[in-house]
């Protein structure tokens, strides 16, 4: 007999938790969760201060056309007034399957961003140890497994020093970060990668937010610094975005960059639009300066 294993997402964390819990092996069943409302970091996640229980039994057309029964296992729950405004951690846990979690959990709710640093990775031992720890956070998020997602610290050192370790930070590359309070939380690779084309002038560049900290502005930021870093070194930034991403599609196109028509991932051929930024020429470039915001 095939094990009873749910699947299910924590979509949004905010005003309201909202995400979904199904049960493949018996899809008319209707699922209970349970929301853990905890202390005011991840460090302090599992101290809990208020669970609210809920069933998984909205309907949601999204769930429905993507195959998840007859789409009736969303939930919404309010959040406690006591908490609201408040920065919280947010868990989710399915108490008829202890040893389930939800994929996209836990998260924090963020009510105000605050003070963000955008500053390019430093290759010690610390900063490589707070990158991977991202990293591995955005794998388990995604669903994937950290242990083999996660590049190993001699190989980022290596990435950032031009492939040739021990050497000084090479100029076709640059990988920035944002860090609030001693969190990464966000970052934003430049260098000669896919899609750009060896020896055309471009660079590639890919970022990627946590979850926590998305629509505060933070992304516009993050891109624009990697463009006054990018400006005088090279001539043109290239990236690849999936055509269902309309979030990163509105932001690129916001911010300049044209479509160049679709594009295949070289490792499976999925396909993505290739979209390209031209940058104005500079005499001298811009060093990684460090930048501190207030979102
Ligand atoms: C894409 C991403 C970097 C954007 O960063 P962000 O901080 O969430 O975006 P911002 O708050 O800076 O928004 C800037 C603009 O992007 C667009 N945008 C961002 N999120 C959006 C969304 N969910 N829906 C529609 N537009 C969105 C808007 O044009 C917005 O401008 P506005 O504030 O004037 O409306 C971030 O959401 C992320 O990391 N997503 C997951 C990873 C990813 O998709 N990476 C890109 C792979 S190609």
């Amino acid at each position: 007999m095939t094990p009873a294993v749910p699947e299910g997402f924590l979509d949004a964390v905010g005003p309201v938790v909202a995400g979904w819990a199904w049960l493949p092996s018996d899809p008319g069943r209707r699922l209970r969760v349970e929301i853990l409302f905890g202390g005011s970091s991840m460090r302090e996640a599992m101290r809990v201060e208020t669970r609210i229980e809920a069933p998984a039994d909205r309907h949601r057309p999204d769930l429905e056309a993507a195959g998840k029964g007859d789409g009736r296992c969303g939930f919404v729950v309010p959040v406690p007034d006591a908490l609201a405004g408040r920065e919280h951690a947010v868990d989710v846990r399915l108490p008829d399957f202890p040893e389930a979690r939800l994929r996209g959990a836990p998260r924090l709710a963020i009510a105000a961003l605050g003070l963000v640093t955008l500053r390019a990775l430093r290759p010690t031992d610390a900063d490589l140890a707070r990158l991977r720890a991202f990293l591995a956070d955005m794998a388990r998020l995604n669903g994937g497994i950290p242990a083999t997602a996660v590049p190993e610290a001699a190989d980022v050192r290596a990435w950032v020093a031009g492939g040739l370790p021990g050497e000084l930070a090479g100029d076709d590359r640059c990988w920035l970060v944002a860090e609030r309070g001693d969190r990464i939380v966000g970052h934003c690779r430049i260098g000669p990668d896919w899609p750009a084309p060896p020896g055309s002038g471009a660079l590639a560049l890919g970022i990627e937010l946590h979850p926590d900290v998305r629509g505060f502005g933070l992304g516009r930021s993050l891109m624009l610094a990697a463009h006054r870093w990018a400006a005088g070194r090279c001539a043109r930034l290239e990236l690849a975005v999936l055509p269902h991403n309309a979030g990163a599609l509105a932001l690129y196109r916001a911010l300049g960059y044209a479509d160049l028509g679709p594009v295949a991932l070289p490792e499976t051929g999925e396909i993505h639009r290739r979209m390209a930024l031209g940058l104005p020429a500079r005499g001298r470039p811009e060093g990684t300066g460090v930048v501190t915001l207030v979102v």
